[in-house]
């Protein structure tokens, strides 16, 4: 019997986040969710952490620590994405206030103290959103660095570029320093770009399948990707919603399921026309050195089934 992997999700719920933070929760078999940090980005920090401890509650799992972190990049001002996740950031269904506590812990104080604490290289973090309170820690830190066993990720793009500016991909477009500080921080990085949760796609059948789990976990999955599925569609012309963050935690417990390619991968932080694009080396064109197993491909029947199955344990 193997221990539970030990993991922290950081995160800016968001639906696709909660269904990730429901899967990662409904997995404790496998995932030890050591904490889960808020970050600022589909909506800002007071609601992130907010809808964090309202999908922990939906879970069952209220004795989950939830800490608030970075409330806006490092050095740029807070881009957020109510146009595609409504103004709570979880809307769809209507959801009750959370009842369990935030923790007073800054959540970049707790990152720095479980990587201290816990030993070397048995903490993965699983960042969901903008990568400010990983950078933050990692710059206040950086005995922390070496410490950390992965970073399974997602955000970025290749060949499906952008889906918040024609280069960028939301996470790493709103704190592009951040991302350039873990990019290049040499943590062994797994990244989940755009290419590969667009093939993480619901449709009607994968929606109807969650409702049919008669949960009210299960209720709420469904209303949240049939509210957050219409700017996709809309935008793509695609058969419903990515589901993105889902891809992170479907990775740690099925890595199977994905395929990729381990390049070299850098960060934009200069240009205006291309801010925070992931450049990366999927063609082998240069001599840079690999840094993250980037993924282009998923068992998307394989995924799904994963996610209804485990959804419908909670
Ligand atoms: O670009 C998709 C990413 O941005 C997802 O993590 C989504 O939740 C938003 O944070
Ligand atoms: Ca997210």
């Amino acid at each position: 019997m193997t221990h539970p992997r030990k993991i922290i999700i950081d995160t800016d719920p968001g639906q696709d986040d909660a269904v990730a933070i429901l899967l990662a929760l409904a997995s404790p078999d496998e995932l030890d969710v050591l904490g889960i940090t808020a970050v600022a980005g589909n909506v800002p920090l007071p609601l992130t952490q907010k809808n964090a401890r309202i999908i922990c509650e939906l879970a069952g799992k209220p004795q989950t620590k939830v800490f608030a972190g970075c409330d806006a990049p490092i050095k740029r001002k807070l881009v957020t994405a109510e146009h595609v996740h409504g103004k709570t950031g979880l809307d769809g269904p209507q959801m009750a206030d959370p009842v369990m506590p935030l923790q007073d812990q800054h959540a970049v104080d707790f990152i720095i103290d479980t990587l201290r604490h816990e030993a070397p290289h048995t903490v993965t973090l699983c960042p969901l959103g903008p990568l400010t309170n990983i950078a933050v820690a990692f710059q206040r830190a950086p005995d922390i660095i070496t410490r950390v066993q992965q970073i399974v990720l997602m955000g970025g793009a290749y060949f499906e570029v952008g889906n918040i500016t024609p280069a960028a991909e939301f996470n790493i477009y709103v704190d592009p320093e951040a991302a350039e500080i873990v990019f290049k921080s040499g943590v062994p990085l797994v990244v989940m770009p755009l290419d590969v949760t667009h093939k993480a796609l619901t449709n009607r059948a994968r929606v109807e399948a969650f409702r049919a789990l008669g949960t009210e976990p299960g209720r709420m999955v469904a209303e949240w990707t049939d509210f957050f599925e219409r700017f996709d569609m809309a935008k793509y012309g695609s058969e419903g919603a990515p589901l993105h963050d889902p891809c992170v935690i479907a990775y740690l417990l099925r890595p199977d399921l994905f395929a990729g390619r381990h390049i070299n991968v850098e960060i934009e932080t200069t240009s205006d026309l291309t801010l925070g694009m992931t450049v990366a080396d999927w063609w082998g064109v240069t001599d840079r050195k690999a840094n993250a197993l980037f993924m282009g491909s998923v068992d998307t029947e394989g995924f799904f089934t994963l996610l209804t199955e485990r959804i419908g344990r909670l």
